[in-house]
């Protein structure tokens, strides 16, 4: 199983590299409005830190434009790939931009037909929000079995990142399941490693440790 940083947070990212844990990142609007610098200076210093898929959203709503604007993201770095929306247009770029050698990740994927049209378009990942669907009131990780389903059936490539990480369940339940990639906040990823009686055993073993010194 392969793990995306959900970040643009570069200190966070560095942190991820360092455990040796991060194997992409996704980024979106939202994230770079977090922290400082340009969209531009942000992906460059990422790329940077990771040897892996970069993932720099389109913001553009026409696909003539999404293209334009996935060609230039592309010119970046050669690790850079095309987040888009799942529209109609968003589609539509993707199997262009595909076309052209540039990976594409299919984004704000709430149903398993989205997915599919997004495979049928080339998309090179699918990122599924099981956290945002979550809220709604859904079993988001049902729509992740539901997607890996649909392309065991028909052997599609396209790699299903889940998306919209909240809790350890979602990676663990993500990690049963299948899923190819799991896009994780660092505060997650931290979670993933805590566990009390761990430090209780770190603090018990540090006491007896003591004693055995006064030998
Ligand atoms: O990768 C998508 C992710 O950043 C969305 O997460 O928590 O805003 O739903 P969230």
């Amino acid at each position: 199983m392969k793990f995306f940083i959900d970040s643009a947070d570069v200190k966070e990212i560095e942190t991820a590299a360092a455990l040796g844990i991060a194997d992409g990142v996704t980024t979106n609007p939202t994230l770079l409005a977090k922290v400082p610098g340009t969209p531009e200076e942000i992906y460059r210093s990422i790329c940077n830190i990771i040897d892996g898929p970069v993932c720099a959203e389109a913001v553009s709503l026409d696909a003539d434009d999404i293209v334009a604007e996935g060609m230039n993201l592309a010119k970046i770095h050669d690790n850079i790939v095309i987040k888009i929306p799942a529209t109609k247009d968003g589609l539509m770029a993707v199997n262009t931009l595909e076309k052209e050698g540039i990976k594409t990740n299919v984004t704000l994927i709430f149903s398993p037909m989205q997915a599919l049209l997004a495979a049928k378009a080339g998309a090179s990942f699918v990122c599924p929000f099981v956290g945002r669907l979550d809220d709604a009131g859904h079993v988001g990780m049902e729509l992740i079995e539901q997607i890996l389903q649909i392309y065991e059936n028909y052997g599609f490539t396209t790699e299903i990142i889940v998306a919209s990480i909240r809790s350890i369940l979602h990676v663990q339940n993500a990690a049963l399941i299948g899923a190819h990639i799991a896009t994780i906040p660092l505060s997650v990823v931290e979670k993933l490693v805590k566990h009390p009686l761990t430090d209780a055993g770190i603090q018990s073993f540090l006491k007896d440790w003591d004693k055995v010194q006064d030998r």
